[in-house]
């Protein structure tokens, strides 16, 4: 990853008369910015007939960059392909569920699994990186764009080849496979690994086994069809960085970085994500976490800096101050540079209406000096983000394999998001982790109904409370294998030691019933469903209020594990009390106030429409200030660090 810190803007030269060009990149330098995404969507200009090459438009962008001492990371056109090639091999489309065949028109109508289609990604990116391999200023390279944003299934024929193959590859016979899928049930034998396809339309629910199968396979065919891209890259240009932008459905992005970039990066939309306007933005926390469990430190490759829209929608336009409050957001969550979406709103085409730091005018306005002020403070801090970096006291289990067995049998909604948000309001902020990873730097682990587990996770989760570290385990945990078959044993399964209790009796919860659990002297309601436990080398601690399980053990602590037997869709306190009772957390100042304990510094974000009181000296702004203006930041130096630069 590039060590200087990056802040920039996707920039589509494609979208403008080409005489616009430099003054373009003149006005992005003259923003403060150093750094722009090009080339992403630019396939048709670049292969106008199959075969023939013109990417002079973007040489010459991007020299012409590289004069101003701008940095370029280029983006892969796969997501957009041209005509040509979908009219000549339509089998490249994607295909729904009910056998619906994507059109041309929009974007990322192709399937990931087309042999075709792959060649052609090949010799585009070949031919591309070639062109750009002597660019000393091309930094890096963003493969495709948002693989899986609107297409995240496919069910094509070539599809069905692909899902076969990978098949025989997991379980070599069909008799295991029929095992592995439990096919007995309901007569869904294969006699043949060519019997078998894609999920398709069914009269009843589908096979949980067969569905996990499916969504692990998807993932895994994006992650072959980005590494058709980084095994070009990395062989013309070793030395530019490959990522890419997620984070969206059905892929497994700890593997695809792993297997296929340098870093991930992420785009963050936060008015996606919260549309009613309180607190907007402060929801990006979740993501950002997520991309920050394959990459400690990555790079937002699009920053929402305006009004964003298509043609149905428009969501709501960031308040003064909100984009540069984003963007310390992205890096109190672990970013190392940031890019704006976009330069300038494109007068045509789907997303006329997706503003960027201009609008269709190109004139200056609010956003475009608020672009400018961010960089100026980004020349003189951020630098500090880059080595001092926020720490996180509490992990949150996940895995890709669960988050497909949870989509293969969503009779309870997981409150995993729920909870994290309810701890990040609570400025104890989150980081993911997943089998293999080092728990060591946590306190505290929370499980929240990790179905799919094995011993060695069991065993891990051991290791980690003997030497001191505190796990809370939540209800049905611990009860499938692999295959997503429940285990022939009593929840929680695999847990059953660590968590000391087993389950009694469970039940799922009416929206219009009531539960609740007292614990420590508070009441707690439940959501969901709940189990009642019986300890058994473990001591109940909390129990339920209401109904047959009255006074039922509803908590079980065994040393440093809690076993949690319900779920928290609707309230999370009990989540925050319990670590609270591990952890040093300090109060929030405010409700809206999101706080980072940096090692050297604190950072202090203001998501509302209130100001917080706080007398500090700001080092972004150099100056004593008396309180924290409405979507207004401040950096303040810890004490110690202060006294210390005093002396
Ligand atoms: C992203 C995408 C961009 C643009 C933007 C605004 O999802 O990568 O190309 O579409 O959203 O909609």
């Amino acid at each position: 990853m590039n060590n200087k810190f990056l802040i920039g803007c996707c920039y589509y030269p494609e979208h403008w008369d080409r005489s616009a060009m430099k003054s373009d990149l003149e006005r992005i330098k003259g923003l403060g910015l150093n750094c722009v995404r090009m080339g992403e969507f630019a396939w048709s200009i670049f292969e106008k007939e199959e075969g023939k090459y013109d990417f002079s438009l973007l040489e010459e962008a991007v020299s012409y960059a590289e004069k101003l001492g701008i940095d370029v990371i280029l983006g892969t056109p796969t997501a957009a392909p041209p005509k040509w090639l979908t009219d000549k091999y339509p089998e490249v489309l994607c295909t729904t569920k009910d056998g619906v065949v994507m059109s041309h028109g929009g974007r990322q109508h192709h399937n990931h699994t087309s042999e075709i289609y792959l060649k052609y990604c090949a010799t585009i990116t070949e031919a591309m990186v070639k062109q750009f391999s002597g660019c000393k200023n091309v930094i890096g390279w963003q493969i495709d764009n948002e693989l899986n944003c609107h297409r995240y299934e496919s069910y094509s024929k070539t599809d069905d080849a692909a899902f076969r193959v990978w098949l025989k590859k997991k379980y070599g016979t069909v008799e295991e496979l029929n095992r592995c899928w439990g096919n007995t049930f309901w007569s869904l034998d294969f006699g043949d690994f060519s019997d078998v396809h894609c999920p398709r339309r069914i009269p009843t629910n589908e096979n949980p086994s067969w569905m996990t199968d499916y969504y692990l396979f998807l993932s895994d065919t994006v992650t072959d069809y980005a590494a058709v891209q980084t095994r070009i890259i990395r062989r013309y240009m070793p030395d530019a960085f490959i990522t890419h932008n997620g984070y969206f459905r059905n892929i497994d992005y700890k593997k695809l970085t792993r297997e296929c970039l340098d870093f991930l990066s992420y785009d963050s939309y936060p008015a996606f994500r919260e549309r009613n306007g309180r607190a907007l933005g402060r929801n990006a926390a979740y993501k950002l976490a997520l991309t920050r469990s394959c990459s400690e430190k990555y790079l937002i490759l699009e920053q929402q800096s305006g009004p964003g829209g298509q043609t149905p929608y428009l969501l709501p336009t960031p308040i003064p101050g909100q984009i540069r409050l984003w963007t310390y957001q992205d890096l109190a969550h672990g970013a190392v540079g940031v890019l704006y979406f976009r330069y300038r709103t494109a007068l045509y085409g789907t997303e006329q209406l997706w503003y960027g730091i201009y609008g269709h005018d190109g004139e200056e306005n609010h956003r475009s000096r608020e672009v400018r002020e961010i960089t100026k403070e980004m020349e003189r801090v951020g630098d500090i983000f880059l080595k001092d970096r926020v720490k996180h006291p509490v992990a949150i289990y996940y895995d890709y394999h669960n988050v497909c067995a949870d989509k293969a049998e969503p009779f309870a909604p997981s409150d995993a998001e729920f909870i994290f948000y309810a701890l990040e309001k609570k400025n104890i902020h989150t980081d993911f982790v997943s089998k293999g990873d080092d728990l060591g730097k946590y306190k505290v682990v929370i499980l929240p109904h990790i179905t799919v587990a094995d011993e060695e996770l069991a065993k891990s989760l051991e290791r980690f409370t003997a030497g001191g570290g505190i796990v809370i385990i939540s209800a049905r945990s611990g009860v499938k294998d692999e295959n997503v078959h429940y285990r022939p044993c009593k929840e929680p399964g695999v847990f059953r030691e660590l968590a000391g209790c087993s389950v009694d009796w469970f039940t799922s919860l009416f929206a219009h019933e009531r539960q609740n659990v007292s614990f420590g002297g508070k009441t707690y309601p439940v959501s969901d469903y709940y189990e009642m436990l019986s300890p058994e080398c473990g001591v109940a601690v909390g129990n339920y209020t209401e109904g047959f399980c009255k006074d039922g053990a509803a908590i079980v602590k065994n040393g440093n594990t809690y076993y949690l037997g319900f779920y928290s869709n609707t309230n999370a306190d009990i989540y925050i009390d319990i670590i609270r009772s591990h952890v040093e957390c300090r109060e929030p100042i405010a409700e809206d106030l999101e706080e980072f304990d940096m090692d050297e510094y604190t950072l202090y974000l203001n998501h509302g429409y209130e100001s917080v009181e706080l007398k500090c000296h700001d080092v972004i702004k150099d100056e004593n200030i008396e309180s924290i203006p409405p979507f207004g930041v401040a950096l303040v130096k810890k004490m110690r660090y202060a006294y210390q630069c005093q002396e």
